[in-house]
């Protein structure tokens, strides 16, 4: 059986969740979602990054113990992916005592093989991303990120003999050219390692940050976060159990947003060849949201929290429009018109009428019972078939490409036939004369399979909206996960189905 490991960045525990990390959610929801129906072992990985100054900081600032804040502020993050039906099959937070103790044992034998080592540094310091900055990386000698000067900082540190494994990481890089995709972030990694990339300062004394791991060999030092966080990745797995890691390492296919290319792409892949494990499969990277044109901040009061949108549209509505709005690995932009028009013309008229005329005439024809399929099928009903078995082959191409927008568009292309089919045949017109009965009934039974097909096709991108399309068609669970079932074997001539009820209201 295929296996994959889907993984989210953890969050920093100094904000709340917003449209950014809840894009990342939905897309890897979506791909447990549909890689765990098509019976794949799957384990699907998010979690809390709970040490480290911006954490220290922000405790201090709200007048409580980081403990404390973490504690709070990890289990909002829960809730609120919990609230949002995200299947995640573990939620580490940094803080978990095995957690700590796992990256304590990679700095032992690291320190142990001679990849960790104590000396000197000076540099430029961004507290904001918890890093060094060379001065070619900066711009007007301001972080790109947070627009602000880096502090000029001097201090003996553990560095990590990062450089060492440069020359294995561009090898892999050749060797893989899909490592990092889309294509465009690999040749920022590329580029990255065309410069010496030196060793990494993994260590923090504790006259500046108390709040982190202690280092095993030094109690005078604290992990530097990125080092910390990173092995999350790992040490989740083997909390699970050694047989998990076993069957889950190196299947990974880790989701970042943009920013934190540089320790995914460059720190991450190092640290794993120091540790002597295989390199994760792909690091898939995805763009950056803004909202209305603009950078989502605080301070403009612009942020989008998933749970707002939860209420305002639904979490069906919300998930689609996000992974159907964007391309993987491109910025996005959220509109609140663009969410508006997409909602009306997609889901209520293309898919949600479907649905509803199609229940709705099965009702007031035939009481909901299945009628019998036309034998041979016309030709107008076999190109309805074609269209939903097209949609299914675009689905698995696009998928695994993660292209999910093209995926939920060749589905919608689908039902826009199917509306389109009901026009055609006119079955409304038809069920006038009692003798045309049986050509509405079979016309309504390929509609009936038309529905089941799409529900089968969108469960894991819209999981609400698809469980109430199947509780309509009454089917078994079985009859649900059967993706090769053919055309008309899935509904028993007498099956009863039930009313519609309203899957998208329209907006006014
Ligand atoms: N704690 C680190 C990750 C450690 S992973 C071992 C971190 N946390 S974060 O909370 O600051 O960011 C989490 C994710 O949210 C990142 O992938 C980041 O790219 C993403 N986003 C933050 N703002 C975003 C948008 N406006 N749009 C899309 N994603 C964005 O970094």
């Amino acid at each position: 059986m295929p296996r994959i490991y889907i993984t989210t960045p953890i969050y920093y525990v100094n904000g709340d969740p917003h449209l950014g990390s809840a894009y990342t959610m939905l897309i890897t929801d979506t791909l447990a979602r549909y890689y765990r129906a098509r019976g794949w072992e799957t384990f699907f990985l998010t979690g809390t990054d709970e040490h480290g100054d911006k954490i220290e900081k922000a405790a201090a600032a709200a007048g409580v113990s980081p403990k404390a804040l973490t504690d709070r502020v990890s289990a909002s993050f829960r809730a609120a992916w919990d609230d949002c039906d995200i299947t995640y099959d573990h939620f580490i937070r940094t803080t978990d005592e095995h957690h700590i103790r796992y990256v304590q044992e990679v700095l032992a034998r690291l320190y142990d093989t001679g990849d960790i080592y104590f000396g000197g540094y000076q540099g430029l310091y961004c507290f904001g991303c918890e890093r060094f900055y060379t001065p070619k990386e900066l711009r007007d000698g301001k972080c790109p990120d947070h627009l602000t000067e880096p502090k000029m900082i001097e201090e003996e540190t553990y560095f990590f003999r990062m450089s060492k494994y440069q020359e294995r990481l561009i090898a892999h890089l050749e060797a893989h050219p899909d490592f990092i995709r889309p294509e465009g972030f690999r040749n920022e990694v590329v580029a990255m390692l065309r410069e010496p990339i030196g060793d990494l300062s993994i260590s923090r004394p504790k006259t500046r940050l108390t709040w982190g791991i202690e280092m095993p060999f030094d109690n005078r030092y604290v992990t530097y976060v990125w080092f910390d966080a990173l092995l999350n990745y790992i040490s989740a797995l083997k909390h699970k159990g050694e047989d998990v890691f076993e069957r889950f390492w190196p299947e990974a296919e880790h989701f970042i947003g943009k920013d934190i290319l540089k320790p995914h792409g460059v720190f991450w892949p190092t640290m794993l060849m120091a540790m002597g494990e295989p390199l994760y499969r792909h690091l898939n990277v995805h763009g950056f949201w803004t909202v209305e044109g603009q950078k989502m901040s605080k301070s403009l009061g612009n942020v989008i929290s998933p749970l707002d949108m939860k209420a305002k549209i639904g979490l069906d509505a919300f998930r689609y429009f996000l992974l159907r709005e964007s391309v993987f690995g491109q910025d996005a932009d959220f509109r609140e018109d663009s969410l508006h028009a997409r909602y009306n013309a997609e889901l209520a008229n293309n898919i949600g009428n479907l649905v509803s005329r199609s229940l709705a005439m099965q009702d007031r024809y035939f009481q909901g019972a299945v009628q019998p399929l036309s034998d041979p099928m016309p030709e107008i009903d076999q190109r309805l078939v074609a269209a939903f078995a097209q949609a299914a082959a675009e689905v698995e191409q696009h998928v695994t490409n993660l292209s999910l927008s093209r995926a939920l568009e060749a589905v919608f292309r689908a039902t826009d036939h199917a509306n389109k089919y009901i026009t055609e045949t006119a079955p409304f017109t038809l069920a006038k004369d009692p003798a045309s009965l049986p050509r509405v009934g079979a016309i309504l039974h390929n509609l009936l399979e038309a529905l089941r097909v799409s529900a089968q096709l969108l469960t894991p991108f819209l999981p609400d909206t698809c469980e109430k399309i199947f509780a309509a068609l009454v089917l078994p669970d079985e009859r649900k996960r059967v993706y090769d079932l053919p055309w008309g074997r899935a509904f028993a001539p007498g099956h009863q189905v039930q009313k519609p009820q309203a899957l998208f209201p329209r907006l006014p």
